[in-house]
């Protein structure tokens, strides 16, 4: 009995630690992402606070012009390293639509960080319309919902190439080796030095995409460092726990004569 129950709680700890692997989707021909570092690989991970102010710095200055990010309020913003009025100042550069108001209208305000950060479209079709008939998905769980997503969508957003000789290419697609059939609607959306830091790094196209997994994984798995946490107290008491029993099953065994 007491072994299962330390069995399980085992398991419980391990699976905290280590965590759950992302959601299977058809790759197609594409080859497997390069593994890249990561600062919360493993199970001593952590984020990277500076990197994620600067990934979001690039996902607000480039991405957020096609991907929404819709499962983030500004307050969350604060887990990233940003003061309280650092957030109020980042809410406060937005537009929300509000209301209706006393005369029954919709109205426009800036955004609070008890806001979800808005995206650009209003509805799937207009972010098709806009992009040739492909649709620019909702970032927010990009990093977990596809195989290796970090090393993917690093290796997305350097991979794109001239097509090779001889493959034909469809209208307003641009080849990329990592994507599932090489051709993707999203036009290279990095050029270097197309964001200047605040803290001095340089905008390299390699840089940037570092910079936009960290803010992306921890904006996938935000409790990725408590979970970490409880998994180790976890393992630690059953460790103790472990010692415990052994010292007081040698203490009962020692009185028996052999
Ligand atoms: C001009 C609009 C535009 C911009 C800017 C843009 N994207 Fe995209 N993105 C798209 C479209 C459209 C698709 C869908 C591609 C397809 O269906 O072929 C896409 C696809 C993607 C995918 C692949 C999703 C999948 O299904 O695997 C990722 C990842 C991605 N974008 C990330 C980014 C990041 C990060 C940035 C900022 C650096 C960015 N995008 C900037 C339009 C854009």
């Amino acid at each position: 009995m007491f072994r299962s129950i330390v069995a399980a709680a085992l398991v419980a700890g391990l699976a905290l630690v280590g965590g759950t692997a992302g959601t299977a989707r058809a790759e197609g021909d594409a080859p497997h992402p390069p593994h890249q570092k990561w600062s919360f690989d493993g199970v001593f991970g952590t984020y990277d606070r500076a990197a994620m102010q600067r990934g979001f710095q690039v996902y607000k200055e480039v991405c957020a012009a096609c991907h929404g990010v819709k499962h983030l309020y500004f307050r969350d913003l604060a887990q990233i390293g940003y003061s309280e009025d650092q957030v109020k100042g980042i809410a406060a550069q937005v537009q929300v639509t509000d209301g209706p108001n006393d005369s029954g209208e919709m109205f426009q305000r800036p955004a609070r960080p008890s806001d979800p950060i808005p995206g650009p479209f209003a509805n799937d079709q207009a972010a098709r319309a806009a992009n040739n008939g492909a649709l620019p998905v909702d970032l927010s769980l990009i990093a977990k919902a596809r195989v290796s997503g970090p090393d993917y969508v690093f290796a997305l957003l350097t991979g794109y190439k001239d097509p090779p000789a001889g493959v034909k290419m469809n209208p307003n697609m641009y080849f990329n080796e990592y994507y599932p059939g090489h051709q993707i609607a999203m036009p290279p959306p990095l050029n270097p030095d197309q964001v200047k830091y605040a803290d001095g790094t340089p905008g390299s196209v390699p840089q940037m995409a570092r910079d936009l997994v960290s803010f992306l994984a921890w904006a996938a798995e935000p409790t990725l460092e408590e979970r970490h946490r409880a998994g180790f107290k976890v393992i630690l008491f059953l460790i103790v726990v472990t010692g415990v029993f052994y010292a007081a099953k040698r203490k009962i065994w020692s009185r028996i004569q052999h």
